[in-house]
């Protein structure tokens, strides 16, 4: 399943995250890829510089902690430190499917959701958009700056070439409560449900019942 999350970054912490961006050092992305995927990544990623990664890991994991559609569509376990990538005009990413394992010297953890956060204004490039190729056909996602998109890990998925501009978007992998992608839409849905069941309807029997099975449900099914 593949969600959109719009406004995870309000204007101001876009402004914010693009300020430190600008006029950055920024690194060839193969260094971070897998054999595979190094073979047809051609984008860049910004250099480590400890403060500034520290102030913009900050920003994003506040919004994500705030996020309920997030919380509820991803069931976070664990949540990669976000990578910053660049393309510009001639730059794409070619189709892979992302390392399933990662954390490489660090805590290892596996991915199971990834997460692409558009930091662009659209019209201010062409091209550049993210391809997740789904069962029902391909799927374009080219989101307004600040808006996320989270899809299942296991996806086949590329960057169409930047035509245009210049295209940034922070990156992050998550290791969710529930493996399965079918069990985590499921229950999202049920979330949805329960969610409005406890605004509309709180002290009805059905709801408690919704809640109750939404709590069990997710007890059979997490992993920590
Ligand atoms: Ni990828």
């Amino acid at each position: 399943m593949l969600i959109e999350i719009p406004q995870l970054l309000n204007d101001a912490f876009v402004q914010k995250i693009l300020s430190v961006l600008e006029g950055a050092r920024f690194v060839d992305g193969k260094l971070t890829a897998g054999m595979a995927a190094a073979q047809v990544k051609r984008n860049e990623e910004l250099a480590v510089d400890p403060d500034k990664l520290q102030l913009l890991y900050r920003i994003l994991m506040t919004a994500l902690g705030h996020d309920s559609t997030f919380k509820s569509a991803a069931l976070p376990n664990k949540v990669a430190d976000f990578i910053f990538a660049r393309y510009q005009a001639g730059m794409r990413y070619g189709d892979h499917v992302d390392d399933p394992v990662m954390g490489g010297s660090g805590p290892r953890f596996r991915s199971d959701v990834s997460m692409t956060v558009f930091l662009s204004a659209p019209d201010s490039y062409d091209g550049g958009e993210l391809v997740i190729r789904t069962s029902f056909g391909d799927k374009q996602v080219k989101l307004n700056a600040g808006d996320a998109v989270i899809y299942p890990s296991s996806s086949l998925h590329h960057v169409a070439e930047v035509t245009r501009g210049e295209r940034l978007v922070a990156v992050t992998w998550i290791q969710s409560l529930v493996r399965d992608p079918a069990q985590r839409e499921l229950l999202h849905d049920l979330d949805l449900a329960r969610e409005h069941l406890l605004r509309t309807a709180p002290g009805e029997s059905h709801t408690q019942r919704i809640d109750r099975s939404y709590a069990n449900l997710l007890r059979c099914w997490a992993e920590v």
